[in-house]
């Protein structure tokens, strides 16, 4: 088997497509058979060491958390998935790295794959469908008929949270380049403002603002919120951690795994009000000079960039 491994932390450098023996599924866990996978800007934080707290210093590690595939096999006690079953799902931040031709996760880190989205779409969607999901439920509480902003609105977990929050009965307003103003509006979203709007001209008017982004200045967020209600923030410092403890409308956003979350939003993505675009689609023997081109390209990405073995 193949797989997009590394030796030691670093930049895209490092990354190495070796061959590797994937373990046994162990109990409660899957071994998948990947059919695509997605890059997310924390492939490249991790793969820095950003996370070496959590992610240690055994190598070698796999790239890459995204998947969508068929499972091969189950381990002791799942009843979530059967072998042959289409899933999407998550490698976990401990994980095999899913840019790989199979890959071993818990199993409560997949749920079965709507038949109408292609291995594609479907490998997008996990990490910022469910951080998108949880910034508006968990730490926004949003309800039906309140308003919320989210600033970055065409990024992957800005247009999640767009696609969602309509789900939810919300209106939703928000920000993106000046050139993709019409795409925003497309989406649902209104009104639309560029990244240097002036926020007094939106003072006030929303019970939820997200920051999909991580740009927006917190005394922009302040402005834009509406007595009592919550901003969450996705792109967690210390400092943030820190400002986030004092009392007040701010919230940090670290995204759990949560099998009900992962339901949710594959349940959105079968009921077509959830789907994210694909930039460009590269098989695995490519995969590291696209990696590499990607995580430095200036400018917007036009979507996300998918790995296929
Ligand atoms: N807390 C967590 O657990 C968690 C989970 C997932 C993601 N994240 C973080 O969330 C961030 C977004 O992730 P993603 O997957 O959505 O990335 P992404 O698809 O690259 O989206 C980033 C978005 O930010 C927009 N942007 C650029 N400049 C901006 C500005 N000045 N103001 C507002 N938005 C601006 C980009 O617009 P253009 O495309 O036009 O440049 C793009 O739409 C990343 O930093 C990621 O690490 C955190």
């Amino acid at each position: 088997m193949k797989r997009i491994q590394y030796h030691e932390y670093g930049g895209p450098e490092v990354l190495r497509l070796e061959e590797y023996e994937p373990a046994r599924p162990g109990p409660g866990e899957v071994l998948v058979r990947v059919r695509a996978a997605a890059v997310n800007p924390m492939d490249a934080g991790i793969r820095r060491g950003r996370l070496k707290m959590v992610t240690g210093r055994k190598f070698p590690r796999g790239l890459g958390h995204d998947f969508s595939g068929v499972v091969e096999e189950v381990g002791a006690g799942v009843t979530r998935v059967r072998a042959g079953d289409e899933v999407l799902g998550g490698a976990g931040i401990q994980g095999a790295g899913a840019f790989a031709e199979m890959v071993v996760t818990a199993a409560t880190n997949v749920t079965m794959k709507p038949a109408n989205l292609s291995w594609e779409e479907a490998a997008a969607l996990p990490t910022p469908a469910v951080t998108a999901h949880q910034a508006l439920t968990v730490k926004g509480r949003l309800r039906a008929g309140q308003s919320v902003f989210v600033a970055g609105a065409l990024g992957a977990v800005g247009r999640s949270a767009v696609q969602l929050a309509l789900t939810m009965g919300a209106t939703v307003a928000g920000s993106c380049r000046d050139t993709a103003a019409g795409e925003a509006r497309d989406l649902g979203v209104a009104p639309v403002v560029g990244f240097d709007f002036d926020p007094a001209q939106l003072a006030a008017r929303f019970d939820v603002v997200l920051d999909a982004g991580g740009k927006l200045p917190l005394r922009t967020m302040r402005t834009l919120v509406k007595p009592g209600g919550r901003i969450v923030d996705i792109v967690p410092t210390p400092a943030k951690f820190a400002r986030a403890a004092l009392p007040g409308p701010y919230e940090v956003l670290v995204t759990k795994e949560s099998a009900a979350d992962l339901d949710h939003i594959a349940g959105a993505a079968r009921d077509g009000a959830l789907r994210l675009p694909i930039a460009a689609t590269v098989p695995l023997g490519e995969a590291i000079p696209a990696l590499t081109e990607f995580e430095h390209r200036e400018g917007p990405k036009g979507g996300k960039l998918i790995i296929v073995p």
